[in-house]
C-alpha cells in the first residue's frame, strides 16, 4: 500500500457523514459573518478540547463578570486572556468601559475589533501601544504547564495597569504566586464540565470583596 494521501479511502456512510459536518460547519460560519455586533453576543461556542477549551459554568461566568465592573471605573478598560466565554456577558453589562478579548481560536474574531488574535507562545506578539494600557487583565491560560503559564504572566504583565485575575490550576499556585505576585482568592471557579484538576482564582487585589 502507498502512503500517499491519494490512497487514503473513506467508507461511503464515513464520507457523508463527514461531508454533512463540513457543510453545517460552513453554513454556520457564514451566518456568523452575516451578524450584527449584538447579535454575536448571543453566539454559543462548542467547546473544543484540542484547543484545552473548558468553559466556566453559568455562576462562575457571572460571578467573575460582576467581580470585573466592580473592580474597574465606567471608563476603564479590561483584557481577558484565553477566557472567552466571559466576552459577551461582560460586553452586554460593561457600560462604557472597553473590552479586549486576546484569542487564539479564530472563531471569535466574530467580536470584531474587540478581537485581538493572541498564542501565548509569542507572549509579546501583541499591540505594542498596549503596555500598561488595562486597568483589568483576566487570564486563564489554555494548558497547565510552567512553560504556558510563565509566557502568559508576561503577556499579563506586559498589558496590565494594575488588577489581575487568573484563573488556572491548584497544582499551578506555587509558580503563579512567584510570577504574579497574586494570592488565591476565596471564589473558586468552576466549569461546565467538571474537571479532574482542582482549579483557582488568584488576584494582586481583594478581588473576592469585589464580588460581595
Ligand atoms: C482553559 S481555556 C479557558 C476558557 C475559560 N474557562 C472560558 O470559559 O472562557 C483556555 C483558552 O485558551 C485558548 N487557547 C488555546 N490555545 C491557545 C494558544 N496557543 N494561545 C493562547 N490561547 C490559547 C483556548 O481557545 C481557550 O479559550
Amino acid at each position: 500500500m502507498s502512503d500517499s494521501d491519494d490512497d487514503l479511502q473513506l467508507c461511503p456512510t464515513t464520507l457523508a457523514v463527514l461531508n454533512e459536518f463540513l457543510k453545517e460547519k460552513e453554513e454556520r460560519e457564514n451566518q456568523l459573518k452575516c451578524m450584527s455586533e449584538s447579535q454575536t453576543l448571543d453566539v454559543s461556542f462548542d467547546e473544543n478540547w484540542q484547543l484545552s477549551q473548558f468553559w466556566y459554568d453559568e455562576n462562575t461566568t457571572d460571578t467573575l463578570v460582576r467581580g470585573a465592573i466592580n473592580s474597574t471605573e465606567a471608563d476603564e478598560q479590561i483584557a481577558l486572556i484565553s477566557c472567552p466565554t466571559l466576552y459577551s456577558k461582560l460586553k452586554k453589562n460593561c457600560g462604557k468601559r472597553q473590552v479586549t478579548l486576546f484569542e487564539y481560536d479564530e472563531r471569535f474574531r466574530v467580536f470584531g475589533s474587540d478581537f485581538e488574535p493572541y498564542n501565548y507562545k509569542f507572549p509579546l506578539d501583541v499591540p505594542r501601544n498596549k503596555s500598561g494600557s488595562y486597568d483589568l487583565v483576566i487570564a486563564d491560560p489554555p494548558f497547565l504547564s510552567d512553560e504556558c503559564l510563565t509566557k502568559t504572566a508576561l503577556t499579563i504583565k506586559f498589558l496590565a495597569k494594575k488588577n489581575i485575575v487568573l484563573c488556572t490550576g491548584a497544582i499551578m499556585a506555587e509558580l503563579v504566586e512567584r510570577l504574579l505576585d497574586v494570592k488565591i482568592c476565596n471564589f473558586v471557579p468552576h466549569h461546565q464540565n467538571n474537571l479532574a484538576n482542582e482549579f483557582y482564582c488568584y488576584s494582586n487585589f481583594d478581588f473576592d470583596k469585589m464580588l460581595k
